[in-house]
């Protein structure tokens, strides 16, 4: 019998749990397509192989390698798909190539990195989940790729679906923080905003869920480290995402960096055919991340690049990114039975499915269309929707009442070195999207129509990073003749992002000894964070009466924080990973064991620090809004049930302040008596809604057998 604490309610529930799956279910091959089939009858290995390979043209590079020539290896057939290739005209010659230099004319397949954004930039992914709103997350995952298709792409590496509990990982910024409920739904949406309802459609791609497996929890946060949890743990925290993604109908999966139980994830057999096709049904394609078959050379698992070949090909990697290991390597191993034509023959017919769904075969210039290139890119829908995803991004910290600004005449004094900053605002991973498109806070501020009530100063102060002060004499000279004080400090986009892992995750340079300038004016501060990663906020809390963390937000960054600081947006957003006071707490997590001595600030031998609290300073689902809202009593339908029943849970929510607003209901459950330790707080349901002012709001969540599950200790 469990007693359930939740965030709105304390019910009792019978639960079961449950044993590994052990699931033997086949992926179910759906029936031989006799046009695929015809034209792997006519293919040569080389061919085979070389449908088998992706290289990076040489407009970008994403990896420690480029390769020159491509023009000749799609001539040659040595590469069936091509990345870092995006525009109509440039896909377009490259297509041209391939379907009439060829001599199978099959097309070629184009990805990119769109990841929030192709050109009108959305916020970054960390920035998108502090949402929590589904529907906007797919909108905005939709118009991404609707821009990109309209580009020539027909693929994009996304969605990132790393759980991730490690602020010092870089890569945080492109997933949907700590929690595995949210991080599921977000992983839903994002694939339904890219494929649609089984893509093939011209404003659809193939999405890509990345990185398979639990590349979110490299050890002490450096990125492409080693990742060493229990299975219990990478079952239950890391891995539904990449399942609920997949379940959601994406069609291709990308091997992650790291190795997982001693495995490099893109030698792993367990990962790419036990868990991805045997119990889940994969039927689409694996493709490896940058050359990471050459790199279980490193890892210590392949004496040389065949080797390395044949143990990604045995494994279930059907395409190789970057390391030429398929097109170069490994035909020895056919030859020599260490790899079955009939694996080959499987990754062929999964690529060139897909590619024949998405219609390439049909009409290769499918998604080659300079009319609706130009039509389609950053017209004002999708900057409207850019816009409205980033007021929603926005998570309230702190208020002392200086937010939402009075409307009454004042001098505003705008400083920080990212208060009229653009290039930062589209965050890493950006795809095609520039700087020089984006609204930065300043012009916002000063564009709004409710600007007339106020006049504005503006000076940087500082640089992002390094140690110049020069500036804050002028810069104190202004405050004191201001009003109010709009702050706007952080990092810059490639502090966060890949390869971007530190081991502090301060503000950098002398924007806190700018702020703690500012504070002795004694005039109000109202400060804004611009970052892609959770950071150590201890002074910004002490220094400020009302803090935004605003993440990167993309085109319309300076448009959205202006509605928020005049009130025409009151602040929604919760936080979907928390926010150390220390980084000798991490990992630090919301959803955490009891332990056998639970925290007792007054007795020594509980678990504790000596020199900081258990807590973060900002937890996992907490945000402020311009109102209050309070919750009634929840009640449950039921007081007990069985494994066959469901469970409603009611709550009354109250708009009791003076704004209308969006509150995040968040329903967290606790097993108190498991058959293992289970943790002090579960997101198991949440809806956003808006309740206006005065008014009440009764919300519901049903919750069933599979809510409660979790892996007992019969492994
Ligand atoms: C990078 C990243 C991956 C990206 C790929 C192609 O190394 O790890 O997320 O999709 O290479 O750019």
């Amino acid at each position: 019998m469990k007693i359930i604490i939740l965030n709105v309610i304390v019910i009792t529930f019978f639960m079961a749990a449950c044993s590994p799956k052990n699931v033997t279910k086949m992926v179910d091959s759906s029936k031989p397509d006799p046009f695929i089939e015809q034209l792997i009858s006519k293919m040569t290995l080389d061919e085979k192989l070389g449908q088998m390979t992706l290289y990076t043209t040489d407009w970008e590079s994403t990896g420690p390698t480029i390769r020159g020539g491509y023009q000749d290896d799609i001539k040659t057939g040595r590469c069936g798909a091509l990345f870092n290739s995006h525009t109509v005209d440039f896909t377009t010659r490259l297509q041209k190539i391939a379907v009439e230099e060829t001599r199978l004319k099959i097309p070629l397949l184009f990805g990119y990195d769109v990841i929030h954004g192709y050109k009108t930039m959305f916020p970054i992914p960390m920035g998108e989940a502090a949402s929590w709103d589904l529907q906007a997350i797919e909108r905005s995952a939709y118009i991404m790729s609707k821009e990109a298709a309209a580009s020539g792409l027909h693929w994009t590496f996304a969605p990132m679906v790393d759980i991730s509990r490690e602020p010092r990982w870089g890569r945080v910024m492109e997933g949907a923080g700590e929690d595995t409920y949210l991080g599921s739904r977000i992983a839903e949406a994002r694939v339904r905003g890219i494929q649609g309802d089984g893509f093939g459609k011209s404003d659809r791609l193939l999405a890509c869920v990345k990185h398979f497996a639990a590349y979110g929890a490299p050890i002490a946060g450096r990125d492409y480290n080693s990742v060493e949890i229990s299975e219990r743990v990478f079952r239950e925290t890391y891995l539904p995402t990449y399942e609920a993604a997949i379940k959601a109908g994406a069609k291709t999966v990308m091997t992650s960096f790291n190795d997982y139980d001693g495995v490099p994830a893109t030698g792993s057999k367990y990962l790419l055919t036990e868990i991805l096709r045997n119990e889940w049904g994969f039927d689409g394609f694996v493709v490896t991340d940058y050359t990471s078959i050459n790199e279980m050379v490193n890892h210590g698992v392949a004496k040389d690049q065949t080797d390395a070949g044949i143990m990604a090909v045995n494994a279930g990697v059907d395409m190789d990114m970057q390391s030429a290991a398929f097109q170069e390597k490994i035909k020895i191993g056919i030859t020599d039975g260490r790899i079955k034509m009939e694996k080959i023959d499987a990754s062929v017919r999964s690529i060139l499915r897909l590619k024949k769904e998405l219609g390439l075969f049909e009409n290769p210039y499918k998604f080659s269309d300079k009319v609706r290139e130009s039509n389609t890119i950053m017209t004002k829908e999708h900057l409207d929707a850019s816009k409205d995803m980033a007021k929603k991004s926005v998570v309230l910290l702190k208020n002392t009442g200086v937010l939402p600004l009075a409307k009454k005449p004042m001098k505003i004094f705008v400083t920080g070195p990212l208060a009229d900053d653009k290039n930062n605002l589209i965050g890493a991973w950006s795809a095609s999207g520039e700087g020089r498109h984006c609204v930065s806070l300043y012009e916002g501020l000063r564009q709004h129509p409710a600007s007339g009530n106020y006049t504005f100063e503006h000076v940087k102060g500082c640089e992002i990073e390094g140690t110049d002060k020069s500036q804050f004499n002028i810069v104190l000279e202004k405050a004191r003749a201001s009003d109010i004080i709009i702050v706007a400090i952080g990092e810059h986009k490639d502090l966060s992002g890949e390869a971007a892992s530190k081991t502090m995750i301060r503000i950098p340079g002398v924007q806190e000894d700018l702020l703690k300038a500012l504070k002795a004016t004694g005039k109000p501060i109202i400060t804004i964070i611009m970052n892609g990663r959770p950071l150590i906020l201890n002074e910004v809390e002490m220094n400020s009466d009302a803090i935004l963390e605003a993440w990167w937000l993309g085109t319309q960054a300076g448009t959205a924080l202006a509605d928020i600081v005049y009130g025409d947006y009151n602040p929604s957003g919760k936080l979907p990973m928390s926010f150390p006071r220390h980084e000798g707490q991490i990992p630090i997590y919301y959803n955490h064991k009891n332990t056998g001595r639970p925290l007792n600030p007054t007795d020594k031998y509980t678990t504790k620090y000596i020199d900081a609290p258990n807590t973060p300073l900002y937890s996992f689902g907490y945000g402020l809004s311009y109102t209050t809202f309070t919750y009634s009593t929840p009640m449950t339908n039921k007081s007990s049930f069985s494994d066959a029943d469901q469970v409603t849970i009611s709550v009354n929510v109250s708009n009791t302040g003076n704004f209308d607003g969006e509150e995040v209901v968040q329903l967290y459950i606790r097993d108190l008596v498991a058959s293992v330790t289970r943790p002090v707080k579960e997101l198991k349901a949440f809806k956003k809604l808006m309740i206006k002012k005065g008014e009440t709001k009764k919300v519901e969540f049903v919750l069933s057998k599979n809510d409660f599950e979790f892996y007992d200790q019969k492994w």
